[in-house]
């Protein structure tokens, strides 16, 4: 049987449950796609979910805030995608009638919309012959294949996509991808894939080589950047003093405290912090009351944070921090280890009284 044929008869019988799968419906497939490119199926399945119910449609998520979707998306990562689930939308409602575009050619033209993203759709909803080569596909591929050429390197992603288009279903293009999807989401898995159940054993190289386990080769990734992070979690009459991140930076648009952020070069104890806080906000008497430390990871930084829960007396001038309280905090969108430490204070508070 040749390669889609197999993935093809498999996929029929095998194929995962999923409530985008329902309907071709475009703008539910395009989100879980924009879900699905940063989590696994397992906790992508309850954001999906969620936004959904909140954002039936895509006039719903255009009409509403970029502040919801954000709050929506609180906790799973590369906040600018839901900034451009959010742009594309309201672009898709304003400029093109609501109707998202049919083909390929378009839909990569939209803001947050890439080669995988768009052969995706252009494949399961439109029925276009377009493989979309993500990394369960590398994986695969690089493995009944038997090719060591790095994934991430220029030749590697051209070789990957070359093969990838010789191979796909010219009649069910959809499925085709999906089911490649869940072969290397199920069977061809990174780490003890099930050689036993897979259909493409017989016709898999790496398998008859026992090279498995070195493939797909990757280039090393560059390094990781340090980031210090000094948070003061200001508390004034039972308000909390934030701020909307608005540079280009991480977690643009979402709302963290007062920061100052040092390099190595200066070591975290040479700073006096309570004269560095009255530099940002006008306040007489610094108390602090709690002191946490997180390590939070992203792709290509790590960030070690520490955030100081300080009681005020007074404020003076908040400058351009918002005041907000227990009820308000719960509505805005923010980044995991600010979340965490909300959690954990006002736990511990709860448990005083
Ligand atoms: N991963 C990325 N896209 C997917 C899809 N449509 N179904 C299952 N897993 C996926």
């Amino acid at each position: 049987m040749e390669f889609s044929s197999i993935i093809l008869y498999w996929y029929l019988k095998n194929q995962r449950d999923f409530p985008w799968r329902k309907s071709k419906s475009v703008y539910k497939v395009w989100l879980s796609e924009i879900i699905l490119q940063q989590t696994q199926t397992s906790q992508g399945l309850s954001y999906y979910n969620k936004i959904i119910n909140a954002f039936p449609t895509i006039k719903e998520l255009a009409e509403d805030s970029e502040e919801k979707i954000l709050k929506l998306w609180q906790g799973l990562g590369y906040y600018s995608r839901a900034r451009n689930l959010h742009y594309t939308a309201k672009h898709i409602q304003n400029n093109l009638n609501g109707v998202f575009p049919n083909d390929y050619n378009n839909l990569i033209k939209l803001k947050g919309i890439g080669p995988y993203t768009a052969a995706a759709i252009s494949s399961i909803c439109f029925n276009e012959k377009r493989a979309a080569v993500d990394g369960n596909v590398y994986r695969i591929l690089a493995r009944v294949f038997n090719i060591y050429t790095p994934i991430n390197s220029s030749t590697g992603i051209k070789t990957f996509q070359e093969l990838a288009n010789s191979l796909i279903s010219e009649t069910n293009p959809g499925d085709y991808n999906q089911g490649l999807m869940d072969i290397g989401a199920t069977i061809c898995r990174p780490k003890s894939p099930k050689c036993n159940l897979c259909p493409l054993k017989s016709i898999c190289i790496a398998y008859d080589n026992n090279t498995i386990n070195d493939l797909p080769v990757k280039i090393k990734k560059i390094k990781i950047k340090q980031r210090y992070f000094h948070y003061f979690c200001v508390e004034y009459d039972g308000e909390f003093l934030m701020k909307k991140r608005t540079q280009q930076d991480i977690w643009k648009n979402l709302y963290d405290f007062p920061i100052i952020e040092w390099t190595k070069a200066n070591k975290e104890n040479e700073i006096d912090y309570k004269e560095k806080l009255k530099s940002i906000i006008a306040v007489e008497t610094v108390n602090i009351k709690k002191k946490k430390y997180y390590e939070h990871k992203l792709t290509h930084q790590k960030l070690n944070i520490t955030i100081e829960y300080i009681k005020v007396d007074k404020i003076i001038n908040h400058n351009n921090f918002i005041k907000v309280n227990r009820t308000q905090i719960e509505e805005l969108p923010v980044p995991k280890p600010i979340e965490r430490f909300f959690k954990e204070l006002f736990n511990s508070l709860d448990c005083k009284v």
